[in-house]
Parts: C-alpha cells; sequence; structure tokens
C-alpha cells in the first residue's frame, strides 16, 4: 500500500529536501549505502572479499540534466577502477552504471552523451579486468538502455545489462540476449509502472521472474540471478543443475545491506555471490527504492528518526 507513495517520493524535490534534512537520516541510510567516498566503497569492497564475495559497485547518481555533473560521474567510476587496482580488488570486480546518471536525460543527444560516457568507464574497467553492467531504469528508457548496450558489446562484449521481469516484455528481451557472452541481471523490478507495460501483482511478477529464469539459464548467457527472494534462489538453483550449468556460469547477487547472512552462505557453498555496493552522496532515490520494496524498512528509519 505504502509503495506507490514511497516511489512517488522518491522523484519528488521537495520530499528530498526534506528527507536529506534530518541529521539521523544519514545512519539509517549507512544500513543500504556503504558511505560517501571511494574509499568507503574500496573498505566495502575488502570486507566483502575477506569472506569470498564479489562486488558491483554503484557510484550513486541517477536523472542528470548537467553535463557537468555526468562527466563528474564518469570521472568518480575512473577514480573507483583505479582505487579498486590499487588495492589488488579490481580484477573480477563489476561496476554498475545507471545511463541517466551519465547523460541519457540530457537534452539534444543525451543518448549518445550517455553512449560515449559509457564507453570511457568500460575502458576504464577492461584496463584494470573488471566489468560493467548497466542498470535498468523505469521503463520509458529500456529501448535506449539496450540500444546503448547493443553499441557497447560491438566494442566490449562483455558488458551485461539488468532486465526486470515485473515488465510484461521482459520474457522476450531475455530470448534475445540469451545468446553467448551475454550478461543478463535478472532483477524483479523497483520503478512505479503503469499496468499497460508491468505487472502489478506479486505473484505474477513471480511467475515472470520465473519464466525469464528459465530462458537465461537454458541459454547461452551468463544468468545473474538478482533477488532476495529465498523462492527465487531456490528456483535458480534447481534450473542451474536442470541445464547442467556449474557455479562458474552463472552467480547469484544481492543488495548491500539485504540479507548478509544469506549472501555469506552462498559464498561459503562456492557459488558467486555479488554484492550490489552503493557509494557516494546521490542516496535519495536509491534509498526511497529500498524502503519502498519492504514496510519493515520504513519501520526501521522511523524509529531510527525518533530514537535518536
Ligand atoms: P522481494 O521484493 O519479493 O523480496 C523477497 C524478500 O527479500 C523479502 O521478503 C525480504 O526478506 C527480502 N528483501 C527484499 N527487499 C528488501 C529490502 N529492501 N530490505 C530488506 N529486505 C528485503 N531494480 C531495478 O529496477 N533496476 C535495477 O537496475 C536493479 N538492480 C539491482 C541489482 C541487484 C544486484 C539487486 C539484488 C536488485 C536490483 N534491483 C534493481 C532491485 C530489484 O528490482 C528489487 O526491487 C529488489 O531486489 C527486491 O526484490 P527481491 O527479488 O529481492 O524480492
Amino acid at each position: 500500500m505504502l509503495r506507490a507513495p514511497l516511489l512517488a517520493a522518491a522523484r519528488s524535490k521537495r520530499m528530498r529536501a526534506l528527507i536529506e534534512a534530518v541529521p539521523a537520516t544519514r545512519s539509517v541510510v549507512r544500513r543500504f549505502v556503504s558511505g560517501s567516498t571511494t574509499a568507503d566503497a574500496v573498505r566495502a569492497a575488502r570486507e566483502l572479499a575477506a569472506d569470498g564475495r564479489s562486488i558491483t559497485i554503484d557510484h550513486l547518481g541517477e536523472d542528470t540534466t548537467d553535463a557537468t555533473q555526468a562527466a563528474g560521474t564518469v570521472r568518480a567510476y575512473e577514480e573507483l577502477l583505479s582505487a579498486l587496482a590499487d588495492q589488488g580488488l579490481a580484477a573480477g570486480a563489476d561496476v554498475s552504471v545507471k545511463l541517466s546518471a551519465v547523460g541519457q536525460f540530457l537534452p539534444g543527444d543525451g543518448e549518445g552523451v550517455a553512449l560515449e560516457n559509457a564507453r570511457k568507464i568500460c575502458a576504464a574497467a577492461e584496463a584494470v579486468g573488471a566489468t560493467v553492467t548497466l542498470d535498468m531504469e523505469d521503463h520509458t528508457t529500456t529501448d535506449s538502455t539496450l540500444q546503448i548496450l547493443r553499441e557497447l558489446r560491438g566494442e566490449y562484449p562483455w558488458v551485461g545489462a539488468v532486465l526486470q521481469a515485473y515488465l510484461k516484455r521482459t520474457e522476450q528481451d531475455c530470448r534475445e540476449l540469451s545468446g553467448p557472452g551475454s550478461r543478463v541481471r535478472l532483477c524483479k523490478g523497483a520503478y512505479a509502472e503503469p499496468e499497460e507495460v508491468a505487472f502489478q501483482d506479486k505473484a505474477e511478477v513471480d511467475k515472470s521472474y520465473v519464466r525469464c529464469l528459465r530462458v537465461l539459464m537454458a541459454g547461452e548467457g551468463y544468468p545473474m540471478v538478482a533477488s532476495h527472494d529465498p523462492r527465487m534462489i531456490a528456483i535458480a538453483r534447481r534450473l542451474a543443475a536442470d541445464n547442467g550449468r556449474k557455479p562458474g556460469d552463472h552467480e547469484f547477487q544481492m543488495l548491500y545491506g539485504i540479507r548478509p547472512e544469506e549472501q555469506k552462505k552462498l559464498a561459503a557453498e562456492g557459488r558467486t555471490m555479488r554484492v550490489y555496493v552503493p557509494c557516494g552522496d546521490e542516496w535519495y532515490g536509491y534509498f526511497m527504492r529500498r524502503l519502498a520494496e519492504r514496510p519493515a524498512n520504513l519501520a526501521f528509519f522511523l524509529r531510527g528518526l525518533i530514537t535518536r
């Protein structure tokens, strides 16, 4: 019931100003965000590596309409990749990039700017043995993001993308992206979407997730199972086994701060368990989507404000 208003608030400048102004918010945010600086992200990567977990780091930011800010995001990724390399943590690492943070919404040729900026991040990742995955934002950006993915894969075939099971188109997108070399991170979807394009009922979203998993696991690509849902994880494991897959040809992914014990358990079994680690100051939209996913998180947030 609270999902829709929280997702609407995630896009409201007024709500953002209000929530960011409460000093106690930051300590609650820290449950989901590794910190503001590159050093914080590197520290989180080191801690996760200590018990066998891999990382994908997201330099937080989205929806920019400022070319200088988009260029700043590219520099932040370059700095992050170089810091990971200095600490011996870059090989096998991944960075997650929102195209709207690197220019997709700029007036004029936003898509061209986002492509060029994403190319620079891919070059920096390749130089240190890391990979890049394109996050998926709301449905108005799906075609543009998949077009940019196609362009990038011409030069960097290892670039991956997120697909969202709540979108009715996604099963078909999975078919198109299940070929050799393709890396698809399958998630349920975190934005407010209209019923013309997206399943609204949780059971329908789960069924779609399973249909998409079937396509990806039977395909020739590298499926990345991004979910905290124990049922989806169990089904993914079974489908992987049914398709003769081994731990090295697919992986599991969860968000920083969510179900860490389950993360450690999967890693201890020798499976690739990658944690999505957000860092930076632009945490507002990301944080609000986490609150919208789970009423208990909202209660935790409100309790945190009251008890401080
Ligand atoms: P579901 O929401 O059904 O939750 C299942 C269980 O997981 C819950 O009962 C609870 O135990 C736990 N859980 C889930 N969310 C929680 C939370 N916020 N706090 C605490 N516990 C929680 N979305 C998108 O639209 N575009 C994207 O690019 C990405 N990228 C992405 C990367 C990775 C690595 C992950 C794991 C997820 C994303 N997402 C995303 C978010 C995704 O779409 C989805 O909103 C969340 O993962 C929650 O869905 P679950 O599959 O976990 O199941």
